[in-house]
């Protein structure tokens, strides 16, 4: 699998939200060129292709969602002989590519070296892309952040992932231990871009059609990532995908919101990781701008309260018409 033989729009992984249910119900409403899933941890020891398969349910249908989306599996780790058996591990049961994961700020995950901590030794970078490449016969591609903190450290890094055999980067606008604060430094991407000639894909801090636009004046490029903006706004994924010339699925403009939400609750199922991920999501949407009422929906202890929240803010007409959808399944 490789989606960047044109322009794209991919799906960012998000730990916790984009889950298979998520990647999903996005793959069906959204639209995006492929997905990554959340990142696997590679820790002591190499992951087993049961874990890829619990981890990544698409890869036992062709690596796609049912909804026909594409997910790349995301690994992350410091070892390249663990990464390396791992990816093994992960093609073996159905792994289309790899993305490996140089960027996640998670101290928990950069103490035991793994994600952005690598960002401070390049040449670790290309061990691990270059192990992992020789390991497989499919795509693989590197996540990283701009640096650990000095924007400069992504010219180093991006070119020894190049030369560890990556076949495209994906690179988040900030360093780590700026973590999400603004702002975001799109114009490196635009250089590394034009300095190594393999496609880079621009990601952070797209939140609408506007931040995009500036995006791509100031990358010059033509694949991109969304991870928040496209929870945040559910326009957003189909009118980035306009801009870009890309098939775009057109859903009923007035009535998005109740059917991004609610027909992802009518797939979650009711179980706790699926009440995190669906408050995750609405304090998104609150924060910018499409959901107005995570205050009274964030104490809800089990999925069931918090749609019977939802039902009461219906019936006083503060969100729109959300229970039918959810029951049928639709
Ligand atoms: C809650 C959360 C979880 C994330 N999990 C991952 C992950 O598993 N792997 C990864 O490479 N990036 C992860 N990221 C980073 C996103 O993929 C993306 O790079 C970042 O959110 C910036 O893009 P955005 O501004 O469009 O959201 C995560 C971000 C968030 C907010």
């Amino acid at each position: 699998m490789n989606p960047l033989q044109g322009p794209c729009l991919a799906l960012a992984p998000m730990d916790g939200i984009t889950d298979a249910v998520m990647r999903d119900f996005l793959g069906g409403f959204a639209a995006f060129s492929y997905s990554v899933s959340e990142f696997v941890r590679v820790a002591h020891q190499s992951v087993l292709g049961r874990v890829f398969l619990r981890e990544v349910p698409e890869l036992g249908t062709g690596g796609r969602t049912t909804s026909g989306l594409p997910v790349q599996v995301q690994i992350l780790g410091g070892d390249p002989d663990l990464m390396a058996e791992s990816a093994r591990h992960a093609v073996e049961v159905g792994a289309r590519s790899i993305d490996i994961n140089f960027g996640c700020p998670a101290p928990v995950v950069n103490r035991h070296d793994g994600g952005a901590s690598l960002l401070r030794s390049p040449c670790r970078i290309r061990d691990v892309v270059a192990a992992v490449v020789s390991a497989v016969n499919v795509p693989v591609s590197a996540k990283l952040r701009l640096g650990w903190d000095s924007i400069e450290d992504i010219h180093e890094n991006a070119a020894k992932a190049a030369e560890g055999g990556a076949a495209w980067l994906t690179i988040h606008a900030r360093t780590r231990t700026a973590g999400y604060r603004p702002p975001v430094y799109w114009e490196p991407i635009g250089q590394v871009r034009a300095r190594l000639g393999i496609p880079v894909v621009a990601n952070g801090d797209i939140w609408d059609l506007d931040g995009f636009k500036l995006c791509r004046e100031q990358t010059g490029g033509s694949h991109f990532m969304i991870g928040r903006g496209a929870l945040a706004n559910p326009r957003l994924s189909h009118e980035i995908a306009a801009e870009l010339g890309l098939e775009v699925k057109n859903p009923d403009p007035g009535a998005v919101w109740n059917q991004h939400f609610c027909r992802l609750v009518a797939r979650a199922g009711t179980d706790i990781k699926s009440l995190h991920r669906i408050k995750q999501w609405m304090s998104l949407a609150t924060k910018h701008g499409s959901f107005e009422h995570f205050d009274l929906v964030k104490r809800a202890t089990s999925v069931t309260e918090l749609l019977s929240v939802l039902d009461a803010l219906e019936a006083r007409r503060l969100v729109p018409s959300c229970q039918s959808s959810a029951v049928s399944g639709r």
